[in-house]
């Protein structure tokens, strides 16, 4: 990939560029936590976004996209957004650090992947890291790594439509090789756990759907939670998200909530206890408790927050049937993968009645992504 980058940047630009790279992520479990201020339990993995970044000069951005064999130029200011969707994620990040305050000049750059798009592993928070990472570098910006996180979060709000929370893009930035990285999205405290369960293996299955509405169904979810909030602040004036409110107090205002935000709210507040939950289970070496909230987490997200479908559904009951330790859908949903913690021993016969079931089921294979947890955004050279 490095190498194809590097032969279409001197052919676009005839010289060389320093090259960065930043990852996708998993997420062992706490979906859609993020924006209720609530806990995610993220790693970043060995797949992700490599770019070649040169300064040229002049106040405008030559940019080629391997992967879609495209190109975009465009210039700095906010009505110089371009019209290709890809090219909307560096201009973004482009605006936000110059919101900053950050001077950012014009510069060219082809880029590369190897994150699945849409798999649910984040490849656009990957490109946004990549991007924040490297202008800081490359400019002597001096931004911290949390600003970079929350340049990228904010490029998918003002640039992209995606009312996201931070877990992508921190995990992007502050990933560890080894270890997940347990998140306080309110806060942002977080604490890197060493992830080696003996005997069992962390697996990716890429439903290979992408659901069309996938951000505007996202976005509705964030609604539903926040029109909760509102309801329960009337009379709990502290709450500022889920993350402060208990089934309890949800109880107490199910009849002034439509019964869906209701639903929303309840796999929320669950989803929160789990992932604290689960980091208690991995200090004790405990997997059997960690997969038995990953199957809660899969039935809350399918049957509560309604972010599943038939085929990742599908993908789960296989799991129940061959013995897998835990499984759920990963990531916004509506499609993308199921991760799955599953013993050494049950792994070959897993994959074969998944890979043969659901091809009977759908015609076609799913994918499969060996997880292997890894760095952040970095230089490479
Ligand atoms: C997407 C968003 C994240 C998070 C997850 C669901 O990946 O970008 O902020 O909300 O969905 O956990």
């Amino acid at each position: 990939m490095q190498k194809k980058i590097r032969v279409k940047f001197d052919e676009l630009f005839k010289t060389e560029g320093s090259v960065f790279a930043s990852p996708g992520r998993i997420n062992l479990i706490g979906e859609h936590t993020d924006y209720n201020g609530g806990f995610v339990f993220p790693g970043a993995i060995d797949k992700g976004m490599i770019a070649e970044i040169k300064p040229n000069g002049t106040d405008r951005i030559r940019a080629f996209a391997i992967d879609l064999d495209d190109y975009a130029e465009f210039g700095l200011e906010e009505g110089d957004i371009p019209t290709a969707g890809w090219a909307k994620y560096i201009f973004g990040v482009c605006r936000e650090i110059i919101k900053r305050g950050g001077k950012v000049a014009g510069f060219d750059t082809v880029f590369a992947g190897d994150v699945p798009l849409g798999a649910g592993m984040s490849s656009s928070a990957a490109l946004e890291s990549t991007y924040g990472f490297a202008l800081n570098e490359l400019f002597q910006l001096g931004i911290d790594q949390f600003e970079l996180a929350k340049i990228g979060q904010a490029t998918e709000h003002n640039y992209v439509g995606v009312n996201c929370g931070i877990m992508d893009q921190f995990a992007s930035i502050f990933g560890k090789k080894g270890s997940l990285i347990r998140l306080d999205c309110r806060s942002l405290e977080y604490k890197y756990f060493p992830f080696n369960p003996e005997g069992y293996k962390l697996v990716l299955l890429d439903s290979v759907i992408k659901h069309e509405l996938a951000s505007s169904a996202y976005n509705k979810r964030r609604q539903s939670c926040e029109n909760v909030v509102a309801v329960i602040q009337r009379t709990h004036p502290n709450v500022e998200f889920l993350r402060d409110v208990n089934m309890e107090m949800l109880k107490a205002v199910q009849s002034e909530v439509s019964e869906e935000d209701y639903m929303r709210a309840e796999y929320v507040v669950e989803e929160i206890q789990r992932v604290l939950d689960v980091s208690d289970a991995l200090e004790r070496g405990d997997y059997e408790t960690v997969g038995q909230k990953m199957y809660e987490t899969h039935y809350g997200m399918s049957k509560l927050y309604e972010v599943s479908c038939e085929e990742l559904d599908f993908l789960n009951d296989i799991a129940k049937e061959c013995g897998v330790t835990g499984s759920r859908v990963m990531g916004g949903g509506f499609g993308g993968c199921t991760i799955n913690l599953v013993k050494a021993e049950k792994y070959d016969a897993f994959i074969e009645k998944a890979f043969s079931a659901y091809k009977e089921k759908f015609g076609r294979e799913p994918k499969l992504y060996d997880v292997v947890i890894s760095d952040g955004a970095r230089r490479i050279k």
